[in-house]
């Protein structure tokens, strides 16, 4: 069966190794086989949630599409397009946001965690951002959707939301039920400092993740810095389950090298951190220096990334101003 891919990652900066293992990896691979329909997305939207600095936003949407197409995503045979110039998005968040319930969004854990102690100064964007999401995946009747784990939920809410749409206006099979596609392993990558906390963009400490435009010395002295325990590598799977610290960065390198965390350990196990950190070192300079080093040059280069997204935008425009017109009509409009 030929796969439609739909995924997106937010413009907010500071992109970095978990988004790149947990996602931007994945959207290579699905991008290079030739049976699947990839469409990637700048979900601009999303990241205004939050509060965003207008200039920073646009070089920002710049600096996604340049990581994109950096890490290996070919912008010919693959839309990469942003959410905001394809008005699509946000007729569909209004209307599905007509369909999804209170009590779905209130079960969200990501809107727990980003609201903070404070809820009641969160954006509504903030807590309806699950709604525009399935908006993104279902006008595009994407039937697998590659993301971290994190998101699962958020795809959990999407095949609520379609079923219920299709239940409601009995439209069997109108809205496509979109599977996730999560990685078995490797779809959690931790902070350098705490192996008990998502790596994160909007962490404070710089120190806390790999980013994916940080030079060969910035990767040094990062993972030099990197939080371990003092026992030597262990022997034994099951031990890391009690070792945040070496479990992550043990799952970094098999990640990076495409081998299984049991291969990672067997090399490794009764080797001391500072050895083990060497070979780290090597491998994510190996593969992330050519990847920084083609965003800066691609970051000099902005009508080249603003053509990518021109081409981009009138594709994804295609597709999806046929779907919301045909869901108009289910609703009723005219
Ligand atoms: P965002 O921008 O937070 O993250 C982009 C992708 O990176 C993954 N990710 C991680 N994976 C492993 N370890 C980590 N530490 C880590 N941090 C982030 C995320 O799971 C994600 O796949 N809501 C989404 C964007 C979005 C979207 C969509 C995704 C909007 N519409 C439609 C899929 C389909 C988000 O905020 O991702």
């Amino acid at each position: 069966m030929n796969k439609k891919i739909f995924s997106g990652v937010q413009p907010t900066g500071n992109l970095h190794l978990g988004n790149y293992l947990g996602a931007i990896k994945n959207f290579v691979e699905l991008g290079n086989d030739r049976n699947n329909h990839c469409i990637y997305c700048v979900v601009d939207l999303h990241a205004i949630t939050v509060k965003q600095d207008p200039k920073l936003l646009t070089e920002n949407i710049r600096e996604t599409v340049a990581t994109f197409v950096a890490s290996g995503i070919d912008p010919e045979k693959n839309i990469i397009f942003n959410q905001s110039r394809v008005s699509a998005h946000a007729e569909a968040a209004w209307i599905f946001s007509c369909v999804a319930r209170m009590g779905w969004l209130n079960r969200m854990t990501q809107f727990k965690e980003k609201a903070g102690k404070d809820k009641e100064k969160a954006s509504v964007g903030l807590y309806s951002y699950p709604v525009l999401m399935a908006a993104d995946i279902l006008l595009y009747d994407a039937t697998h959707v590659p993301v971290g784990e994190d998101q699962k939920q958020h795809l959990e809410l999407s095949r609520d939301i379609a079923q219920k749409f299709n239940n409601d206006f009995q439209q069997e099979n109108f809205l496509k039920i979109p599977e996730p596609l999560i990685q078995k392993e490797f779809s959690r990558i931790m902070s350098l400092r705490d192996g008990t906390k998502k790596m994160s963009k909007s962490e404070v400490s710089d120190l806390s993740r790999i980013n994916l435009t940080d030079n060969k010395d910035a990767i040094i002295s990062k993972i030099k810095k990197a939080k371990t325990d003092p026992m030597p590598l262990p022997a034994d799977i099951k031990e890391l389950d009690k070792r945040p610290e070496a479990k992550n960065l043990l799952s970094i390198y098999s990640s990076l090298n495409d081998v299984t965390l049991e291969k990672t350990i067997s090399q490794f196990s009764g080797k001391n951190f500072s050895e083990f950190k060497e070979s780290l070192i090597q491998v994510l300079v190996d593969k992330l220096d050519p990847i920084s080093g083609e965003i800066n040059k691609l970051m000099s280069n902005k009508d080249y990334l603003d053509r990518i997204l021109d081409l981009g935008c009138e594709k994804a425009n295609n597709i999806a101003s046929e779907k919301i017109k045909k869901i108009k009509q289910i609703v009723g409009f005219n």
